[in-house]
């Protein structure tokens, strides 16, 4: 709470620079409410502007917004485009052939450049690769690769013959991804036969080995693999492909496959606050507008911009921000395959030197992190580089705290970098509330305003809007083109969960609080209302880690819970019971290790619990229901608990109190 409350009563305001006003693409905040007013006016006439404006259609569309179905809505739905030709072809036939669309720097600091032109070359070598395996337009196909050129080849051939992706990030254990896979019903899987992080080799293929070896995955008739390391693999000669020699054969000239603009772009699985993982479904035009559309406004993206996204393709962030935006908008972008802190913390820094990066995103963990890193070592210290060439800077997917905002701010930007904080999800496709770098008057610790187009508001329990200054519950109004159009396989949880009865079945719900700003309208965000937690920006649903936990043998039942935490945002707290007697001192620690290798073996190390604590029970209500609100004191150390008069075992708190 108290970072909450410093954030709601920051006073400290940034106006953009003149200098940047001057150039912006949104200049000044009456172009800003320019763009408002025209979506108030005229909201289909806005986006069909837009999409016409930002995107290539091989066939134009007739109508903007069918609303018929709702919330099942469709945008643009008789247009045909095809997102590859949107991302390559139309640079290369605008004399962009030779500009570079990829720089990637691998771990060991190796730099490979990637035009235009080459790029699309790569991409159609392997889409005629997956049509001569049989992959046809509408089959899945899930990419498990290290952040490469290759991953990114992968995603743009997938949706150049009209395949639709599904990526699984290269941390998810064997048992997620072979969910994934069942869940998606692919017909092939590309991999690497290892990836490299901080100069250690970790396994790719043999995880997929395992994957399909697991069961439910006879659809799958082609694993593709990249050779990244040389490393040792097995290898079924029925099924296993290597890349080079696959694409060795094949043309560089693909016809892209032209598909209706509500076609499946992606499948992109994300946490919810049940145990299965949702299957968010994108579209391909409303998608793709909106992935240039937001490089433009927010990024502020130029023809001579050198991007820099530090995402991995296996979050939203990373096909929205590296696969399509800024390959849509035609910029030059830096990719990175390691990780901040190898060699040392002052990689970040390094990078933007030595490419000359002038539009960097981040997280805020990330920010953190190097933060005290920086502290401890003067020598990896963001001024120790030259960061002249940074003009805006980014940050998604948490809450950043106002001290590592004015850090970010005065030591990385130099303290002329508009920072824009982007607030979005899985789900939204790309940013939804963000300021605008040449407009929007900066409040650090607050992702300002909503994008024009967007309607986001603050509700009550029931729908209702409530009065500025009043927290609540984070809606967006209005349907947007680069909506999820359902979760796969399952429209009825894409329903309740995003469209819920209680609020009128109209209001998109993000699952976040939030409080506007009674003077400004700026948004601040107050984390997640439903039971997802935000581990260093990462989404990890508690009765995911709680199902994965009482698969073990040794355990009867399980709750988890966040607690506050300085670098990753919030850290994973457990509490647990076991089939036998509590266990204490060595013998409990002995057991909390398993625990924890058993849940990172069960979802991946992302899902690790920081903290673990047993006790003979769990609090309960009289009626049986676990009380969280107790479990979150606990975890954050607090040990005189609030009113526990309708808690049936109030002597349990004490145990689940002690520290291992
Ligand atoms: C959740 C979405 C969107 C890409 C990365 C995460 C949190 C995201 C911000 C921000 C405060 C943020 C929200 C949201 N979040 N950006 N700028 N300020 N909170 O995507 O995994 O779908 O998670 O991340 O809680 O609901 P995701």
């Amino acid at each position: 709470m108290a970072a909450i409350e410093s954030v709601m009563h920051e006073g400290r305001v940034f106006e953009p620079a003149a200098s940047i006003v001057e150039t912006a693409a949104v200049s000044g905040m009456p172009a800003y409410h320019a763009l408002v007013a025209e979506a108030e006016r005229d909201y289909e006439g806005f986006w069909g502007r837009l999409a016409r404006t930002a995107l290539d259609w091989q066939t134009p569309f007739t109508k903007v917004l069918d609303e018929s179905r709702a919330p099942f809505y469709t945008w643009f739905e008789d247009g045909r485009l095809n997102a590859s030709y949107n991302c390559l072809d139309r640079h290369v036939e605008n004399g962009l052939g030779e500009k570079a669309a990829l720089i990637f720097e691998a771990d060991d600091g190796t730099v490979t450049r990637v035009s235009y032109r080459d790029l699309l070359a790569r991409v159609s070598r392997l889409a005629n690769a997956l049509k001569a395996r049989g992959v046809k337009t509408g089959d899945r196909v899930v990419i498990y690769m290290p952040m490469s050129v290759e991953g990114v080849v992968a995603m743009q051939a997938c949706a150049r013959i009209g395949a639709t992706h599904s990526v699984v990030f290269g941390g998810f254990s064997s048992k997620s991804l072979n969910e994934r896979i069942v869940d998606a019903g692919a017909v092939a899987v590309i991999t690497a036969d290892e990836q490299m992080r901080g100069g250690r080799a970790l396994p790719l293929k043999s995880i997929v080995d395992e994957a399909l070896a697991a069961g439910g995955t006879e659809t799958v008739t082609s694993v593709i693999v990249y050779r990244r390391t040389g490393g040792d693999v097995h290898w079924d000669a029925a099924r296993d492909l290597w890349l080079h020699e696959l694409v060795a054969t094949q043309s560089d000239v693909c016809a892209p496959e032209w598909v209706g603009a509500e076609h499946p772009l992606f499948i992109l699985y994300t946490s919810g606050s049940t145990g299965k993982p949702k299957g968010v479904q994108h579209s391909t035009g409303g998608y793709l507008l909106w992935a240039q559309q937001t490089m433009q406004w927010t990024f502020d993206i130029k023809s001579e911009d050198v991007f820099w996204c530090t995402a991995d393709i296996g979050w939203i962030t990373g096909h929205t921000y590296i696969c399509y935006g800024p390959t849509a908008a035609g910029a030059t972008q830096v990719i990175f395959e390691g990780v901040p802190t190898y060699p040392d913390a002052g990689r970040f820094w390094k990078m933007i030197e030595q490419h000359r990066v002038t539009v960097f995103y981040t997280a805020p963990t990330a920010i953190r992190s190097l933060i005290k890193a920086a502290d401890a070592n003067p020598e990896v210290h963001p001024r120790r580089y030259d960061l002249s060439s940074l003009r805006v800077i980014g940050t998604v997917g948490e809450p950043i705290n106002p001290a590592a905002w004015m850090w970010y701010h005065d030591e990385v930007g130099g303290g002329r970098c508009p920072i824009v904080d982007t607030f979005w999800q899985t789900e939204t496709g790309g940013h939804v509330i963000s300021p605008l770098p040449g407009a929007t008057p900066l409040v650090p610790g607050s992702c300002t305003l909503p994008l024009p187009g967007i309607l986001a508001a603050v509700v009550d329990e029931t729908g209702q809007e409530v009065p500025n200054g009043q927290g609540g519950i984070l809606v967006i109004k209005r349907p947007w083109p680069a909506m999820l159009r359902t979760v796969w396989r399952d429209p009825e949880r894409f329903r309740k969960s995003y469209f819920p009865e209680e609020l009128g079945g109209t209001l998109y719900l993000a699952g976040d609080g939030a409080v506007r700003d009674a003077t400004t309208g700026n948004f601040t965000i107050m984390g997640r209302i439903d039971d997802v937690l935000n581990i260093s920006g990462h989404r990890m649903g508690t009765m995911e880690i709680e199902s994965a936990l009482v698969s073990h043998p040794l355990v009867a039942e399980a709750a988890v819970v966040g607690r506050p935490d300085d670098t990753t945002g919030e850290a994973i707290v457990a509490f647990v019971v076991l089939k036998r007697t509590r266990p204490t001192g060595d013998e409990g620690r002995a057991i909390a290790n398993e625990l924890r290798a058993w849940v990172a073996k069960q979802i991946g190390p992302i899902a690790k619990p920081r903290d673990l604590r047993f006790g003979d029970n769990l609090p309960k209500t009289r009626s049986g229901k676990i009380m969280r609100r107790l479990l979150r004191g606990l975890a954050k150390g607090e040990t005189a608990p609030q009113d526990t008069s309708t808690l049936e075992n109030p002597a349990i708190l004490e145990q689940l109190g002690e520290a291992l």
